[in-house]
């Protein structure tokens, strides 16, 4: 049933982007020629939907994030692509055509998601104005090719003054091509491809925030921006659990270095981090980082203080909807326990009444859908181990991660997120080597005489 449902909506999302495409090709041709014909309309919407449709809906069927959050991520591609095709239409019009640039939509793209979906998009955009320039598939390749290079080098920007480097190179590249293809020999072409390609990253930058707000897709810039420790939530709890707040920001260092180790996004592993125990703004001291002496879960039955700790999932998930947080930082919010069992107040509950029903202990779960969530969940289970050892010494850590490791192993908690046990083994050295390092033991300065020191 939930099969045929997610099938159905699939479908309809298809549909919705196949008639985007018309809407614009119809707005295309009134727009540069004043007129509608059915031949062009026929023809340009049969090759543009087959390139879109064999090859893109198939390409991102098969990307985790666009699977996990098919809306917000067709709105994180489409938005810029169509933005950028609809700019370029004027430029095309008005301008020069060979001003057209990709920049906007590909850098857009190519930060919020991925190398390959800003490819694609440079993919589509050129073919959308090769069609146009008379059915020429080689201006195309001309208008693809810096599309290329420009994905290449904005993937991996956290820092504003880094988009020079897809303006300065993009530009570059398209006037070499256009020149050496022979389309253009004309100093001023090749200085209005700069000015073009300089607005397209200046309007890049304004509507990012927008479309990041929209889609809750974000770039490594826009997350940054969420982590500088001034957001109201992490003050809110930095305020009221502060014992929670020290544990986050340790875990956003063991989780940062492992997943640099093995690739992942080392930004959102270090935000999420910082956000996964928000929820525990709610009752802060009914979690053990944040209690002196006493613990309320004394005065609870083993079932409340299961629902307690559940809430702090729930109650973090909401506030990450109310703060519009990037969609997985939400995820991590929820995925961070996965579906474990809370062993401790399980054991109790079997003591106290004899009964035997892990379910009731688990908890909402689901369980981790990506590397960066799964890390988490092994960061914070060590953290808090760590923090409960007189002596940490890297037998005693290794050892106890390798059986945290195989207990999450055999509950399933991993089978969802795409890890190797390669990578696994890989990792568990870094955390290892980040935990000593700042759990170090300062030494103890001797107490001077105040009258050695005075001058
Ligand atoms: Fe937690
Ligand atoms: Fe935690």
């Amino acid at each position: 049933m939930e099969k045929k449902v997610t099938s159905d909506s699939k479908q309809k999302g298809v549909i919705v982007r196949v008639l985007i495409f018309i809407v614009l090709s119809v707005f295309t041709e009134l727009l540069l020629w004043k007129k509608l014909t059915f031949a062009f309309q026929i023809r340009f919407n049969l090759i543009m939907m087959a390139v879109w449709i064999p090859i893109i809906e198939l390409i991102m069927s098969y990307k985790r994030y666009f699977r996990l959050h098919r809306q917000n991520y067709w709105g994180a591609f489409m938005l810029p692509l169509i933005l950028n095709i609809v700019i370029n239409l004027f430029i095309f019009k008005y301008l020069n055509i060979f001003g057209l640039t990709t920049i906007l939509s590909t850098l857009i793209i190519s930060m919020l998601i991925d190398f390959e979906s800003g490819v694609l998009s440079a993919f589509v955009f050129s073919t959308f104005f090769g069609l146009l320039f008379g059915f020429d598939f080689r201006y195309a390749i001309i208008v693809f090719i810096p599309g290329v290079l420009i994905a290449f080098v904005s993937q991996k920007i956290t820092r504003r003054i880094e988009i020079f480097f897809p303006f300065l190179l993009g530009s570059l590249l398209q006037t070499f091509l256009l020149y050496i293809f022979g389309y253009s020999r004309n100093t001023l072409d090749f200085i209005i491809i700069v000015a073009v390609n300089f607005m397209g990253i200046l309007v890049s930058m304004g509507i990012l925030p927008f479309i990041e707000y929209i889609t809750r897709v974000y770039s490594d810039i826009g997350l940054l921006e969420l982590g500088n420790l001034n957001h109201p939530l992490l003050r809110e709890l930095s305020m009221k659990a502060p014992g929670t707040y020290y544990h986050s920001m340790l875990v956003a260092n063991m989780l940062d270095s492992s997943v640099e180790y093995i690739g992942g996004r080392t930004v959102l592993a270090r935000i999420g981090a910082y956000f996964h125990d928000i929820g525990k703004t709610w009752k802060p001291l009914f979690f053990t980082e944040n209690q002196k002496d006493e613990n309320p879960h004394d005065k609870l039955s083993p079932k409340l203080s299961s629902l307690v700790l559940d809430y702090h999932v729930r109650y973090g998930q909401e506030l990450a909807k109310k703060y519009r947080l990037p969609i997985l930082i939400e995820d991590m919010i929820v995925q961070h326990q996965g579906t474990r069992v809370k062993q401790y107040f399980y054991k109790k509950y079997m003591e106290t009444t004899g009964n035997k029903n892990p379910e009731l202990f688990r908890y909402p779960g689901p369980v981790p859908q990506f590397k960066e969530a799964a890390l988490l969940m092994l960061c914070d289970i060590t953290e808090a181990y760590a923090r409960t050892l007189k002596d940490l010494t890297p037998a005693k850590l290794s050892e106890s991660i390798d059986n945290f490791l195989q207990s999450l192993y055999f509950e399933g908690q991993l089978d969802e997120c795409g890890l190797t046990v390669k990578e696994l083994k890989k990792i568990k050295g870094t955390i290892i080597r980040t935990l000593l390092a700042m759990n170090h033991k300062r030494i103890t300065y001797p107490k001077l005489d105040e009258k050695d020191i005075k001058r």
